[in-house]
């Protein structure tokens, strides 16, 4: 039985959805968790079982592409289970990709594995090509283990692409290397503009706001910037650097409005849908999906949210406060 789609009050059709398997994570990178960070207790996440159900009624609501996410995805116990069970809905051409973001930690040992349960792309995040730096960032990891993983996914044919948050006065001075680096892997890179996430309380910040327009200024001095037109529904926006070949991406959420072409809702792991990654509506799938077996009421539920997605995000850093601050954690609605 074929289902009507899942299209928002402002005829967006919904068809990507990023689902946050865990909110733990083995780094404990600055700029998204303090150190003694504290974790949702287990009872409270999805069961695999429950994201395999809570996924397969948005793939049949339409939903063509999962990128799952975290904290970090895989470190997740038994991961690879819920990875093997969505492979089954690109078998059958319901779901036409299936892609993770990930910190590169844990790569070296699921590259294969992820390739064989249907994963042809992975982003790896990566900020500073400097161990010194990686390990002050992230606090907890470890440059030559991502890279491990990264030479691993390639290996096992994987297509990775780089996302690098911009940081004045921490990787501002890497920017070219980053790019040849990427260059010479065959590596798309994407840089983030710093998000005012979650509460840093008096945690200096590694870094500060760069701006990307700053930031794209700079990679111009050096290379030939061809604008791509290609929009993926999200915050990002393309650039071809002619000389050589590698695309190179920008996520503005602050200081671009792209949501007129949105496409996309965020699932947390404890089963929230957040219509926006800009704004605090949400609403629990969890309670629906418990409540019975049959998945008629989690449908409802669905389209009941996604009636209330809205028009655009209230993020605002003209003011010079970060107005709009978002009380949750990356780490919890997964980027
Ligand atoms: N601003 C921008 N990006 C962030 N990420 C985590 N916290 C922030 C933030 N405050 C990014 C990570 C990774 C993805 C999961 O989210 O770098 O690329
Ligand atoms: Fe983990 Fe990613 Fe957050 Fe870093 S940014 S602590 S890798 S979830």
């Amino acid at each position: 039985m074929t289902l009507p789609p899942l299209i928002d009050p402002f005829a967006r059709p919904i068809s990507y959805l990023r689902v946050s398997v865990t909110d733990r994570c083995d780094f404990r990178c600055t700029y998204c968790m303090t150190e003694n960070m504290t974790f949702l207790p287990k009872k409270e996440l999805l069961t695999l079982e429950e994201l395999d159900r809570m996924c397969s009624t948005f793939v049949r609501l339409g939903v063509e592409k999962l990128r799952i996410t975290g904290g970090e995805p895989l470190v997740r116990r038994d991961i690879l289970t819920f990875f093997r069970s969505m492979g089954r809905h690109l078998e059958t051409g319901a779901l036409k990709e299936l892609t993770l973001t990930t910190n590169g930690s844990q790569l070296a040992r699921f590259a294969g594995d992820l390739h064989a349960a249907g994963v042809r792309r992975v982003n790896v995040s990566l900020d500073t090509l400097n161990e010194e730096k990686f390990a002050r960032v992230t606090r907890w990891g470890r440059l030559p283990q991502v890279i491990k993983g990264i030479d691993a996914a390639q290996k096992a044919g994987l297509r990775v692409k780089i996302n690098a948050v911009a940081l004045k006065g921490f990787n501002e001075e890497e920017l070219f290397d980053l790019t040849e680096w990427c260059a010479s892997r065959d590596m798309d890179l994407t840089f983030i503009e710093v998000m005012p996430m979650g509460d840093m309380g008096a945690e200096d910040r590694v870094g500060q706001y760069w701006s990307l327009k700053d930031l794209r200024a700079q990679l111009a001095e050096n290379y030939t910037l061809t604008d791509l037109a290609h929009r993926t529904g999200g915050p990002a926006r393309y650039v071809q650097l002619e000389e050589t070949g590698q695309q190179v991406g920008f996520i503005t959420p602050l200081t671009h409005n792209f949501c007129e072409s949105c496409n996309r809702v965020r699932l947390t792991c404890k089963g929230e849908l957040y219509m926006c990654l800009g704004q605090e509506d949400m609403a629990d799938l969890r309670a629906p999906l418990r409540a019975s077996e049959c998945d008629a009421p989690l449908e409802e539920a669905i389209r009941a949210a996604i009636g209330r997605k809205p028009k655009g995000h209230d993020f605002d850093y003209s003011r010079q406060q970060a107005d709009g601050q978002m009380s949750r954690h990356m780490s919890h609605t997964g980027g």
